[in-house]
């Protein structure tokens, strides 16, 4: 039989991913999901019902479900996926923003420690950690966290480390750059982007190739930003690398290139032939409080000692993104027309 894992966080980006990933590895996956009146599984309907594929509602802000969940499973590896993962929310929401990526990290630990030390478990952690440390930076670069979101990272980043001097637990943090997909979640900038792109072009199919003249701008903040993206299909295979070795460690996982928001809107208004600049506009309420200027990792120790390196290049990733996107404007507009 194969081995058992449990990944928190399954129905967003990453989670969807790695649960693909694993299955095709023959682990049995439990997914854990929290419960919603609306339908939150659009990024996991085709695994649903699949064999080895089981979801279990729950939070891992409630530590007495988190150690009902992992003294029943004994899972060989837990992923915990689940946050509350928008930088520029977490301004709003700090509170909220730390029982999810801090006490829900903790608990989940706890959990380990005392019912099912044998698990190994991999922490989301985040290049945001660094902050305003210059790049690149590597696992050795000091952490200065910069928002509500970055700090409660930090916190279960140390956690991780602490549990694994302190107790011996197999417990990895993975210091993962942006990364994106298809799948990302719509109020992210590339995604917000990728999706404005694709309802302009349909837009000029019906407006004989040029764009209507009302066409509302796309309200973006800070487009000088940097950002070393990657695609999600690359990084959960490091996630999976990581618990796979003799030793615990954490690892920057990162493509070494970094690109502003402005460079991602001119790859991704290129196929239209249109200026980026004569479509969007800034909205200063969209700035943060506290930005990050600068992110570009370094990656070489996950190269040396995980194997792992990216292979979807930034132009690439914006072009499926832009691609994907299209296709579903199509597709909605399809069936607005059939119905
Ligand atoms: N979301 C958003 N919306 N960001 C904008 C916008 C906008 O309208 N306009 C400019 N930006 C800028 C942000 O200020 C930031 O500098 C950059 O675009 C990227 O923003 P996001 O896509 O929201 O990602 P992020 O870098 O803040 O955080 C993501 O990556 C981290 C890893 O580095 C998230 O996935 C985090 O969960 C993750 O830890």
């Amino acid at each position: 039989m194969g081995k058992a894992a449990l990944i928190t966080g399954v129905n967003g980006q990453d989670g969807s991913y790695l649960a693909e990933f694993l299955l095709e590895k023959e682990y049995r996956v439990h997914g854990l999901i929290r419960r919603s009146s609306v339908d939150t599984k659009e990024r996991i309907a085709h695994l649903v019902g699949q064999p080895g594929f089981e979801l279990i509602t729950g939070d891992v802000t409630d530590a007495t479900g988190v150690h009902r969940i992992i003294r029943r499973i004994q899972p060989d590896e837990v992923y915990n996926l689940a946050a509350q993962s928008h930088v520029g929310v977490s301004f709003d929401a700090p509170v909220a923003t730390f029982a999810a990526d801090a006490v829900g990290p903790l608990n989940i630990l706890e959990a380990i420690r005392t019912e099912s030390p044998h698990t190994r478990f991999y922490q989301a952690s985040t290049s945001e950690l660094f902050g305003s440390s210059q790049p690149p930076q590597n696992e050795n670069t000091p952490m200065i966290p910069r928002s509500p979101y970055a700090v409660a990272k930090l916190a279960a980043h140390s956690l991780v480390r602490l549990y694994r001097e302190a107790y011996g637990l197999f417990a990895c943090a993975g210091i993962l750059y942006n990364h994106e997909s298809e799948r990302r979640g719509e109020e992210f900038v590339t995604r917000k982007i990728t999706k404005y792109v694709a309802r302009l072009a349909g837009a000029m199919k019906n407006s004989a190739g040029t764009p209507p003249l009302d066409w509302p701008k796309l309200a973006l903040g800070n487009l000088d930003a940097k950002r070393d993206w990657s695609f999600c299909g690359d990084m959960v295979r490091g996630m999976w690398l990581m618990l796979q070795q003799d030793q615990p460690d954490d690892f920057v996982l990162a493509s070494g290139e970094s690109h502003s928001v402005r460079e991602f809107l001119e790859l991704a208004f290129r196929p239209l032939g249109l200026d980026y600049r004569d479509f969007v506009r800034t909205d200063p309420s969209l700035f943060r409080p506290a930005e990050v200027d600068h992110l570009c990792g370094d990656a070489a120790k996950a190269r040396e000692v995980l194997g792992w390196e990216p292979r979807v290049s930034f132009e690439e990733l914006v072009t499926r993104m832009v691609e994907s996107d299209v296709a579903r404007e199509r597709d909605r507009h399809g069936l607005r027309c059939a119905s």
